[in-house]
């Protein structure tokens, strides 16, 4: 039996959802047309609606159910179980938790999970910080930083805006890059 997670846990668990443009702003400079994806903290599958959309095939998990079902419930942030899927590549809004300590080891365990694409879409300001080098300035597969020059609305009828985001994009195993700054928004 699949337990859906109240309104308490949604808040809990960080469940912010994704709205569609941010996705598609993604898609713009990433095609992922004919890619496995996995969408590792898919709450009710914003993200992973427009993934299949552009031609995806999606497998999705996370740690809780809310109004869509899952592939599997996994936690991200430590479980390494035997069905993980195979993919090229995982894209998420992942849950941030205290000082952006949770979005830190989800971008980690996205690295060592995936040899493909990862796909982040985090605060504008994530990619600042001595602590974070190993993600970036000293990570050969960081690729791409778009900055989303709009807003995200999180909740239906917000509209004080919140913080600015931006996509952080690391490329498959293997290969250099040429670290890339973009701008997207609505279109
Ligand atoms: C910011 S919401 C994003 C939901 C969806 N990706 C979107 O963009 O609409 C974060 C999601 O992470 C999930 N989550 C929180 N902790 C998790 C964990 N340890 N492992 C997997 N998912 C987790 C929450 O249940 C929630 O669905």
């Amino acid at each position: 039996m699949t337990v859906v997670a109240s309104r308490f846990e949604r808040r809990h668990r960080d469940l912010y959802e994704t709205e569609k443009w941010a996705t598609e702003a993604l898609i713009r400079r990433f095609p992922v047309h004919g890619l496995t994806v996995w969408e590792p903290a898919a709450g009710n599958h914003m993200i992973a609606d427009v993934l299949r959309e552009a031609g995806a095939t999606v497998r999705t998990s996370d740690i809780a159910v809310y109004d869509r079902q899952h592939d599997a419930i996994y936690d991200f942030l430590v479980d390494r179980p035997h069905s993980e899927p195979l993919v090229q590549a995982i894209i998420t809004n992942p849950p941030y938790g205290k000082g952006n300590r949770d979005a830190v080891i989800f971008a980690r365990n996205a690295l060592e999970r995936c040899d493909g694409l990862v796909a982040l879409l985090l605060t504008a300001k994530f990619d600042f910080g001595k602590t974070r080098r190993f993600l970036f300035a000293d990570n050969d597969r960081f690729w791409a930083k778009i900055a989303l020059v709009d807003r995200i609305q999180w909740f239906p009828g917000d509209t004080s805006g919140t913080e600015d985001h931006a996509w952080y994009i690391w490329g498959p195993k293997g290969a250099r890059y040429t670290k890339t700054m973009f701008w997207e928004g609505k279109k």
